[in-house]
């Protein structure tokens, strides 16, 4: 069996990965060897067999000892440790979570339903570096990577609403504080049946603008509010979360000679950990709905198609429906009035499961299997 280092997995995004991989039975396939920055010789996570002490995530002997390392410990242990590992001579195969070595030439994005050809390609080439794509971009390959491997889509306009959880664990925490805070001032009002609506959204609106609302994390009110701009420029007035669309979907789908165009505004909203989007397609040509819905739904198994319908939608097509689960629904699908070419297109996505954590373990398996 393949001896198998992780680091990282207390972390959210480490902590969905051994829940899955549980779920999954993957620890029967391997050694599993724990590493930690901080925790070396304690006992390793219950993962239902013996596992050896934490080692530590420093040690370059006892992580060269490994042939495939998975990292969920974030970009700068990333930049650190493969770069010494590599200089030692290390030839085994690194999953990582973090984005450092995304748009590497020497690393490949993994999200297999969506790129298998790329990954077997990339095996046979002898790469060593399997990296987690950006949650949002994965989500929406998911969803409408069908269409884009057909070669029917032109260009693509995504809107975002993205959850709290795609910033971090400590924002999840300051959204729900701060949707408290919003509460506990308006409560006494909300009681009393003949207080005014007015009164009551003045009393919110105040603390939203307190300046001891809490905003540590996010620096601005989340909860009854958005923030339309997640994480550092780059050029042109985009953000680098919006960057990320045209430049990973085009890696993952192997399409970096004939690049299709994807841009947006990232909209950070008040949902825990599932990404939305709306789609705008320009497709090369009038496809019919029809055949639109069954290459999106044909593309992978766990891709649904909710119809264009208003219970059945806001039932089934939120975050609130589809958190904690990996199905991808993809709903108010229809043409624009621009013209039979414009699709338009909803789509929600767990941002800890296909947005981080699956991918990883289904490239672990393809390298155990
Ligand atoms: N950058 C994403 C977000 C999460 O901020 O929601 C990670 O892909």
């Amino acid at each position: 069996m393949k001896q198998v280092g992780f680091v990282g997995w207390r972390g959210m995004v480490g902590s969905v990965l051994m829940q899955r991989m549980r779920e999954e039975e993957d620890f029967s396939l391997i050694d599993p060897v724990f590493f930690s920055t901080s925790q070396k010789g304690e006992k390793g996570p219950d993962i239902g067999k013996n596992i050896p002490l934490l080692k530590d995530a420093y040690d370059l002997n006892d992580l060269a000892a490994m042939d495939v390392i998975v990292s969920c410990q974030g970009g700068d242990y990333t930049n650190k440790i493969v770069k010494e590992l590599r200089q030692a001579g290390w030839q085994g195969y690194w999953i990582d979570a973090a984005s450092a070595l995304r748009m590497n030439d020497d690393a490949v994005i993994i999200l297999d339903p969506v790129n298998m050809p790329v990954i077997e390609r990339a095996l046979h080439d002898g790469v060593k570096n399997y990296i987690g794509g950006n949650c949002t971009v994965s989500l929406m390959l998911m969803a409408v990577g069908g269409l884009i491997e057909k070669g029917l889509v032109e260009w693509v306009n995504v809107m975002t609403y993205q959850a709290a959880s795609g910033a971090g664990a400590r924002n999840m925490r300051e959204l729900l504080q701060q949707m408290g805070e919003a509460h506990r001032v308006a409560k006494d009002l909300l009681d009393d049946p003949a207080s005014s609506i007015l009164d009551i959204d003045r009393e919110v609106a105040g603390t939203l603008r307190d300046k001891n609302f809490p905003v540590a994390n996010f620096g601005v009110p989340l909860a009854g509010s958005l923030i339309p701009w997640i994480d550092k420029a780059v050029a042109n007035g985009q953000s680098r979360e919006e960057w990320k669309g045209l430049a990973e979907t085009n890696k993952i789908m192997g399409r970096k000679d004939s690049p299709v165009p994807v841009d947006g505004t990232c909209v950070r909203i008040g949902a825990m950990r599932c990404h939305s989007q709306a789609l705008t397609m320009k497709l090369k040509k009038n496809v019919p709905l029809k055949e639109v819905e069954d290459i999106i739904t044909e593309a992978n198994e766990w891709v649904q198609v909710i119809p264009n319908e208003r219970e059945v939608t806001t039932e089934k097509l939120t975050p609130a429906a589809v958190t904690g689960s990996l199905s991808i629904p993809v709903g108010r699908i229809r043409k624009l009035a621009m013209g039979d070419e414009y699709l338009s297109a909803f789509t929600v996505g767990d941002q800890l499961l296909w947005g981080a954590a699956e991918p990883l373990r289904r490239m672990l398996r393809i390298l155990v299997q």
